[in-house]
C-alpha cells in the first residue's frame, strides 16, 4: 500500500514537472534552464548591487541568482516562479519565492531585475516596467536584447555566442 502511494506521488511529481517545464513555463515565458554559476557570479558583479537593494529574478527557476545575490551582496532577493516544484526547491534553500506568474506581480519595489526568458516576453516585461513609477534602476536580460530599449543599453557581457544585456532604466 505504502509502496503504491509512493509510486503515485512520484508519477504526479513527474507529471507536474513535465507539464510546467515543457508546456506551461515554456508557453508563458520560457522553459526551465538555469544560468550557470560562473556566469551568474559575473552578472551579479556587473550589476553593482548595493546592500538593501531589491534584486528580483522574474522566472527565477530554482532561485539560484536570488540566493547568490543575497549571500554575496546583502540585498533583498525575490524570485517569481510559476513552477511549484522549483518554488518549493528554492524555498527549501531559504530563497524568498513568489509562486505566481510575473504578469500578476506588482514590481514597484524592484531595484534590479533579471530576465532569462523568451525574446517577445522580455519586450513585454520592459513595457510593464515602464509603467511602474520610477521603475528598477537596472534591468538585465540574458541572451535576448530588449530592442525597444536600445537607447537604455549601458553594457553587455559575453555569454558564449550570446550576450547578457544591461539596461539602465
Ligand atoms: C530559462 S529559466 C530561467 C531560470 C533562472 N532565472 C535562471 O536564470 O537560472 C525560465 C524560468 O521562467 C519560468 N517562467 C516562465 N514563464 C513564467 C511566468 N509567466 N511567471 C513566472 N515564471 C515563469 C519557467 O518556469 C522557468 O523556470
Amino acid at each position: 500500500m505504502i509502496g503504491q502511494l509512493a509510486v503515485l506521488i512520484l508519477v504526479l511529481l513527474v507529471l507536474v514537472w513535465v507539464l510546467y517545464s515543457t508546456v506551461i513555463g515554456n508557453s508563458l515565458g520560457g522553459p526551465y534552464v538555469g544560468t550557470p554559476e560562473k556566469l551568474a557570479e559575473k552578472i551579479l558583479a556587473e550589476a553593482r548591487l548595493k546592500p538593501g537593494e531589491e534584486f528580483w529574478d522574474l522566472g527565477a527557476g530554482d532561485g539560484r541568482l536570488v540566493k547568490m545575490a543575497r549571500k554575496k551582496y546583502q540585498v533583498e532577493g525575490v524570485g517569481v516562479e510559476i513552477n511549484p516544484l522549483l518554488v518549493i526547491w528554492g524555498r527549501l534553500q531559504g530563497v524568498k519565492m513568489i509562486r505566481k506568474s510575473f504578469w500578476e506581480v506588482p514590481l514597484f519595489n524592484a531595484d534590479v531585475v533579471y530576465l532569462y526568458l523568451w525574446p517577445g516576453v522580455v519586450e513585454k516585461i520592459a513595457e510593464k516596467l515602464e509603467k511602474v513609477g520610477p521603475g528598477p534602476r537596472l534591468v538585465i536580460s540574458r541572451r535576448f536584447e530588449i530592442r525597444n530599449w536600445r537607447r537604455k543599453l549601458v553594457k553587455t557581457i559575453p555569454d558564449g555566442k550570446y550576450e547578457v544585456y544591461f539596461y539602465k532604466n
